[in-house]
């Protein structure tokens, strides 16, 4: 199928824009501040072990890279923000284990067919924009039998009700997008992969948030720290009152969602999918 040029001129603009948005801020830090310990749930819930090889897609700073390394695979973080690779390289050595770091786009990734073992994505391939594409790719480099499992924000959790609180501030995504908290949801999921894989297993768990001492906090470290959140802000820049307003919506959801007597603590709800690749695929 020849794909029009200007197709693809569009999607790489757009995979530009969303390169940009990640660099934002501190990534790393939201990553080794707030949900530290979910790579190693995805991790552990695909049986990731020492004869693996293992991609990490979206990979950001290795958040589940390194605890697949940690657990004696093979691995490759794989993400379409490289500006994220020297934080993945300090947390690796720090951790004292090697990761290969490689630029790619979730929905085309640079692997062949079949390479990996385990194919895994901890809240990362939801953020390409086209998600049978991305879903196809993680296929597509597992090989026949293979895993793959992937930790998704569910749009009921708080950080789907966080992406829906900043959506109506934000330029609209462009045709043909879709909404990073679809892959929390359980039918989605099977409409993009069942075809492919078998032995699913689909999980609603959650992860405790305690870092922020009451929902302002929280507003402001989102607020500077996380890519989405600052170009939310970047977008109403020159109006107060919009400002004003998201300020005001962004604590409010957090502490709608808090349950704390002290300071600030948050569940926030994840989807957690691994399922098995079938042998004899449809091509
Ligand atoms: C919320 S972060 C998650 C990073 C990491 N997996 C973790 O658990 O901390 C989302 C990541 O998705 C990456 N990303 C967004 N769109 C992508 C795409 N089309 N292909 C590959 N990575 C993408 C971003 O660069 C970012 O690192």
């Amino acid at each position: 199928m020849t794909v029009p040029s200007n197709t693809v001129e569009i999607d790489r603009a757009l995979k530009a824009k969303h390169r940009a948005m990640w660099a934002l801020g501190d990534y790393p830090s939201v990553a080794a501040d707030i949900i530290p310990d979910l790579g190693a749930v995805l991790v552990e819930a695909c049986g990731v072990g020492p004869r693996h090889r293992v991609l990490d897609v979206a990979a950001g700073s290795g958040n589940a890279a390194i605890p697949a390394a940690e657990a004696g695979a093979s691995v490759v973080a794989c993400d379409l923000t490289p500006e994220l690779f020297d934080a993945g390289r300090a947390l690796a050595a720090r951790h004292g284990v090697d990761v290969e770091w490689r630029e790619g786009d979730a929905e085309a990734l640079p692997f062949a067919d079949g390479e990996f073992d385990v194919v895994l994505s901890c809240v990362g391939v939801m953020f390409a924009p086209h998600h049978q594409a991305a879903a196809d790719e993680l296929a597509r480099v597992c090989r026949p039998g293979g895993t793959i499992g992937l930790l998704s924000w569910t749009p009921e959790g708080f950080v789907g009700q966080m992406l829906a609180t900043m959506k109506p501030y934000a330029p609209p995504p462009p045709p043909g997008a879709q909404p990073p908290p679809l892959w929390g949801n359980e039918d989605h999921l099977l409409t993009l992969l069942g075809e492919q894989v078998t032995d699913v297993s689909v999980r609603r768990q959650s992860v405790t948030v305690e870092h922020f001492a009451d929902p302002e906090t929280f507003r402001d470290y989102f607020k500077s720290h996380y890519g989405p959140t600052i170009s939310a802000y970047r977008a109403i820049a020159d109006d107060p009152d919009l400002v004003a307003a998201l300020d005001r919506d962004l604590a409010e959801l957090a502490q709608r969602h808090d349950r704390g007597t002290e300071n600030t603590v948050m569940d926030w709800e994840y989807l957690l999918f691994t399922a098995r690749t079938r042998i004899s695929r449809k091509s």
